[in-house]
């Protein structure tokens, strides 16, 4: 079951230094060293680089522009190409942005949703060890990835059958419920390891400047998810959603609005994803408590 991983997340946005307050300051994670490019890059374990930062004007105010998958291994690298190539997609294999994304291997594909997806193998680890002075007791991300991403797109139909038949991803759960009346809302979310979702899809109900919803980091201690709340708290940054809990993963979290629309949840306690899922249904709430909207950006 465990053969991919969310490996990065490359962002386009027109001022990466920005974003330093709710990465650095609030989320806790860690600058790594500048990728060869010169875009800033981002930390929350051993690995050298797991958000990457460039300047851009993705999305006007800033967005996704690629997904790191990371492979296992050779095979699972092998196989996951192969899968996507008999799914009917142009997948190229470039050594070249191999090294600038600090991987061994890489192909890179488009997904429907509208970024690059990029299938790696053989991700470096930073020259120095993983400390974060403001979430001492670290990420979860051994064997999970970095975290999970969530895109609003109108392919959705295209997008799910991308990750399903094309990488591999199994359907967790889905999400059918209304924001407001008459303002339906449709995720699904799709893991390929423990982690319940490593990446969702929204059905966006016309075509958004920005595809990428959240991007999610987990804390290894649930006090860690109330501290960084305390820091977004004494900031003037948005909260569109304070502490609560989701009704289909479990997460207790919150949700950070950054600058470049965008937004980070930070969480713990997650469900996992078990051998042989049987738990693949509909919920009608996003949340089984909590996760007000607590200040506009
Ligand atoms: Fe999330």
């Amino acid at each position: 079951m465990h053969r991919l991983e969310l490996g990065y997340l490359v962002l386009e946005v027109p001022d990466p230094d920005a974003l330093v307050p709710a990465f650095a300051d609030v989320v806790g994670l860690v600058p790594g060293e500048p990728a060869p490019s010169g875009a800033a890059t981002w930390r929350n374990d051993r690995r050298a680089q797991r958000i990457v930062v460039q300047r851009g004007d993705a999305g006007g105010t800033g967005d996704a522009v690629a997904v790191g998958v990371e492979a296992v291994g050779p095979e699972a690298f092998e196989d996951t190409v192969a899968r996507l190539r008999a799914a009917g997609h142009d997948v190229r294999e470039d050594p070249e942005l191999a090294e600038a994304r600090r991987v061994g291997r890489l192909a890179r594909t488009a997904a429907p949703w509208g970024t690059a997806v990029e299938v790696v193998l053989d991700p470096v680890d930073a020259p120095t060890p993983f400390s974060s002075p403001l979430v001492p007791g670290g990420f979860l991300t051994d064997g999970v990835g970095f975290g999970h991403v969530v895109f609003a797109t109108t392919a959705f139909d295209e997008s799910v059958s991308f990750l399903t038949d094309g990488l591999g991803f199994a359907q967790s759960d889905w999400l059918e419920t209304e924001l407001a009346p008459g303002l339906p809302l449709e995720v699904r979310f799709f893991h390929c390891n423990a982690r319940h979702h490593t990446i969702a899809l929204a059905r966006a109900p016309f075509d958004l400047p920005q595809v990428l919803h959240h991007v999610m980091v987990e804390v290894n201690d649930r006090d860690d998810v109330g501290a960084a709340f305390d820091r977004l708290w004494a900031t003037d940054l948005g909260i569109p959603n304070g502490l609560g809990r989701h009704d289909n993963d479990g997460m207790f979290s919150f949700y950070l609005q950054t600058p470049a629309g965008f937004q980070v949840e930070v969480g713990h306690g997650a469900r996992v994803i078990t051998e042989g899922w049987d738990d693949n249904r509909a919920y009608d709430a996003v949340s089984a408590w909590g996760h007000q909207p607590l200040r506009p950006a």
